[in-house]
C-alpha cells in the first residue's frame, strides 16, 4: 500500500537522522539547557528530544500528565541526506508520563513532499522509539544525548 511505503520512508529519514549523530561528540553540551530540557531528563528522557531554542515556558500537570512546551519560534532541523526537514511547533502538546510522550501534538517530519506527525515517544532500554501513527521506529538514545540546533532565522535567540 501506498501508505504503507510513505511510512516507510519517513522512519527512514529518522534513520539516516540519528546516524548522522553516531558521531560521538562529547554529551556534556556546553550549551545552557532550559528547565524543560531538564525536565525530560526527570521522565527519563533525553534532552536531544528538544531543540536547543529559547523556551519562553512550559507546564506539566503531574496527576494528568498533560504538558506544553512554547518555544520562542518555530523550530527546523535539516535531516541527511538532503532536504528533510523536521520542525517544531510554537507550541508542542502531549501527556508525558515515565519514559513516554503520548498524544503528542507539534512535531513533525517532512517526506514525499507531505507532512507526517510524530504522535508519542518513548523510551525503550537504550532506546528511544518513535511513534508515527500505527509505526514505530527505535534508535539509540545516545542519539539525543544532545540538542540540536535550530536552522534559519527562527535559530536560538
Ligand atoms: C560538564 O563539564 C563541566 C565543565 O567542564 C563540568 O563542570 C561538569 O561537571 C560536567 N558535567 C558532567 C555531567 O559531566
Ligand atoms: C491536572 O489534571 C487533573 C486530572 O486530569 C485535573 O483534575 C486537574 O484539574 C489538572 N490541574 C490543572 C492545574 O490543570
Amino acid at each position: 500500500m501506498a501508505s504503507k511505503i510513505v511510512f516507510m520512508c519517513s522512519l527512514l529519514l529518522l534513520i539516516s537522522y540519528s546516524s548522522q549523530n553516531d558521531n560521538p561528540k562529547t554529551s556534556n553540551s556546553t550549551r545552557v539547557l532550559s528547565a524543560a530540557h531538564t525536565e525530560l531528563t526527570n521522565y527519563g528522557l533525553p534532552v536531544g528530544l528538544l531543540p536547543a531554542t529559547t523556551i519562553l515556558g512550559y507546564a506539566v500537570n503531574q496527576t494528568s500528565g498533560d504538558f506544553s512546551v512554547h518555544l520562542a519560534g518555530p523550530c527546523k532541523i535539516t535531516l541527511p541526506p538532503d532536504n528533510y526537514v523536521a520542525t517544531y511547533s510554537k507550541k508542542i502538546t502531549g501527556k508525558i508520563i515515565k519514559g513516554r510522550i503520548a498524544e503528542l501534538d507539534g512535531i513533525s517530519v517532512r517526506a514525499l513532499f507531505k507532512w507526517w506527525s510524530i504522535t508519542g515517544i518513548r523510551a525503550s532500554d537504550d532506546n528511544i522509539v518513535f511513534e508515527v501513527g500505527m509505526v514505530t521506529a527505535k534508535y539509540p538514545s545516545k542519539n539525543f544525548d544532545e540538542s540540536p540546533a535550530c536552522e534559519g532565522r527562527h535559530s536560538a535567540s
